[in-house]
């Protein structure tokens, strides 16, 4: 134990987490490996636990594994949970370890997590490939369907998006992605060098695994997977460059942005994030939250959550890469545009604000204090009477949707200052609405109560008044979350997924009339979806 600890200095010195307990107690019985071993296990342990469980064994979709919590099960209890899984999602490892290393991982589990692995470009190259060569690809789709008014939904649990007609609500087919897929992102084409039917034709997602994957929606539906690569270890979030040459990662660790050739997914640039945060302390894990590339300039925007900074990277020369940095506040999020593609307005949930950075002349352009831990997901933008232009927020923290004014071009007076704020009967984590639409739309995902956390709220833009609750589901265990527009905006889809881990496919969408509010189908046999990304609203910012 003293020597791993000293071979691998505790993460607890390094991150302040907490190391004491383990190495304390048990003298006699404490497990302990050899550094071969030891060496064996971790590499195992990122290859095939740390997706779900965290790099740094904190937990994430899987239950915290830090010796604290694993000491209590034992050796044997340990073995036996690896050997056959359980039922609330914990895979079984027979068939891919040996007894003697699923033993092995037992014992790694109950000791110190060590610091985990840096991840060069080298590593990022040998996990590149190619399925498909873009000499290869497609001219025109293999398929008759619309593929603009496609629906690509996360199936957080399967490590995969399904693609789904918008038009029929027929799932086209199951694409293989990443381990729970954060987000995804379509080619936006700004630039005349490509070609406008271009526009939302691939899509780039990111895994929690840091497994990056590109999709081709105009292949035949079981070749859509065309390339993918992993540039880290934990991740969650990918943007495009509006020229389509350059995809983003982020990374939560390591903590780093990578950029790779659009085309190939070939990685080509490491830049790490780690550094000084905003009250000048230094920061070793200082995550990527989230990536988006500006509409109006050549450039990423790069939310770095724990330094509390804004990076505006301007990919047009990556040789000599220009980043300017903003000073915002701490604990950055989530975000989205205002209508116009200048201003950018993100989360800093923590920090109970919401930032707004003006991309054209790369600055903070104004902070605004809000309710407890704003969480805006893809965001809503709209038209209110008396204020003009505004954005809105759901909150984490507390049943509430805030609402500011976000045109200072011709609304000056009420620009970044809370326009309303709407209670709801819980908190949430995702708004949306569309142009065509009088109504902003509102989930309740964080309520405790089964009955809430499966309701939606609907809000009338012109009354600014709740018109309708919309119970989702009944069903024991699932909630209702994350609402898209189709295309036309006449329908509103909603996601039923389950509250634990599965990896079943029982989770649904439920479509409902954008005007009427009343329920028009059921799409079933998806595995815990989440995100839906609407190809021809999502590349046209439309919100
Ligand atoms: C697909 C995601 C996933 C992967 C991959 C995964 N786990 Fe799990 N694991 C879970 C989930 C979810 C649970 C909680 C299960 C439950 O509550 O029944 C869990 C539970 C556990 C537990 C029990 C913890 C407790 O406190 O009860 C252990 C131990 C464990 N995992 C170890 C591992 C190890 C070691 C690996 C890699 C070999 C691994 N897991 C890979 C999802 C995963």
């Amino acid at each position: 134990m003293t020597k791993i600890n000293f071979k691998f200095p505790a993460l607890g010195v390094a991150f302040g987490l907490l190391t004491a307990g383990f190495s304390m107690n048990a003298a006699a019985a404490e497990p302990s490996l050899s550094e071969a071993d030891f060496d064996k296990a971790k590499s195992m342990y990122f290859q095939r636990c740390a997706g779900c469980h965290g790099v740094l064994r904190k937990g994430a979709t899987g239950k915290s594994l830090l010796p604290q919590d694993t000491a209590k099960l034992g050796q044997a209890r340990l073995e036996k949970i690896l050997t056959f899984g359980t039922e609330g999602g914990m895979n079984n490892f027979n068939d891919i370890f040996t007894k003697e290393e699923i033993s092995l991982l037992a014992t790694y589990i109950q000791l110190e997590p060590p610091v985990p692995p840096e991840m060069p470009l080298s590593l990022m190259k040998e996990r590149h490939k190619v399925y498909i060569e873009p000499k290869d690809y497609p001219t025109k789709p293999m398929h008759n369907l619309n593929w603009e008014n496609f629906f690509i939904v996360i199936e957080r649990d399967a490590g995969k998006v399904a693609i789904i007609d918008g038009d029929t609500h027929k799932i086209v087919t199951h694409v293989n992605t990443g381990y729970a897929v954060h987000v995804l992102k379509g080619t936006e084409h700004h630039s005349t060098q490509h070609p406008k039917d271009a526009l939302g034709r691939f899509w780039y997602t990111q895994g929690r695994d840091g497994k990056m994957t590109k999709i081709d929606l105009w292949q035949s539906p079981d070749k859509m997977l065309v390339a993918e690569t992993q540039m880290a270890y934990d991740a969650r979030d990918v943007a495009v460059s509006g020229d389509g040459k350059y995809v983003i990662g982020g990374g939560y660790w390591p903590p780093h942005f990578v950029i790779l050739d659009a085309e190939t997914m070939e990685p080509l640039k490491v830049v790490s994030t780690r550094g000084v945060n905003v009250d000048g302390d230094f920061v070793n894990e200082a995550r990527v939250a989230a990536i988006y590339t500006t509409p109006n300039a050549p450039t990423f925007l790069v939310a770095v959550k724990e330094l509390g900074q804004m990076w505006q990277v301007d990919y047009s020369d990556l040789n000599n890469l220009r980043i300017d940095t903003m000073d915002t506040a701490k604990f950055l999020h989530d975000g989205f545009f205002d209508r116009t593609g200048r201003y950018f307005q993100i989360a800093a949930n923590a920090s109970n604000k919401m930032v707004m950075i003006d991309t054209e002349k790369r600055k903070l352009e104004k902070i605004i204090d809000t309710a407890s831990k704003p969480h805006p997901g893809p965001g809503a933008n709209w038209l209110d009477a008396k204020c003009g232009p505004v954005g809105g927020t759901t909150h984490l923290g507390e049943g509430k949707v805030t609402v500011w004014g976000n045109d200072p071009a011709d609304h000056p007076d009420q620009a970044w200052k809370i326009c309303y704020e709407v209670e709801t009967d819980g908190a949430g984590a995702f708004i949306r609405t569309h142009p065509k639409s009088k109504y902003v739309w509102a989930d309740q995902l964080k309520h405790p109560e089964p009955e809430v956390q499966q309701s939606v709220q609907v809000i009338d833009k012109e009354t600014r008044e709740i018109v309708k609750t919309i119970r989702v589901t009944e069903e024991d265990g699932k909630a209702a979350l994350h609402m898209e527009f189709n295309a036309a905006g006449t329908e509103v889809w909603v996601s039923v997924w389950n509250r634990k881990e599965s990896s079943l496919p029982n989770g649904e969408i439920v479509v409902y009339d954008a005007n009427s509010l009343k329920e028009l189908y059921r799409i079933k046999g998806l595995t815990t979806p989440t995100g839906k990304f609407n190809v021809y609203n999502r590349v046209n910012h439309v919100s």
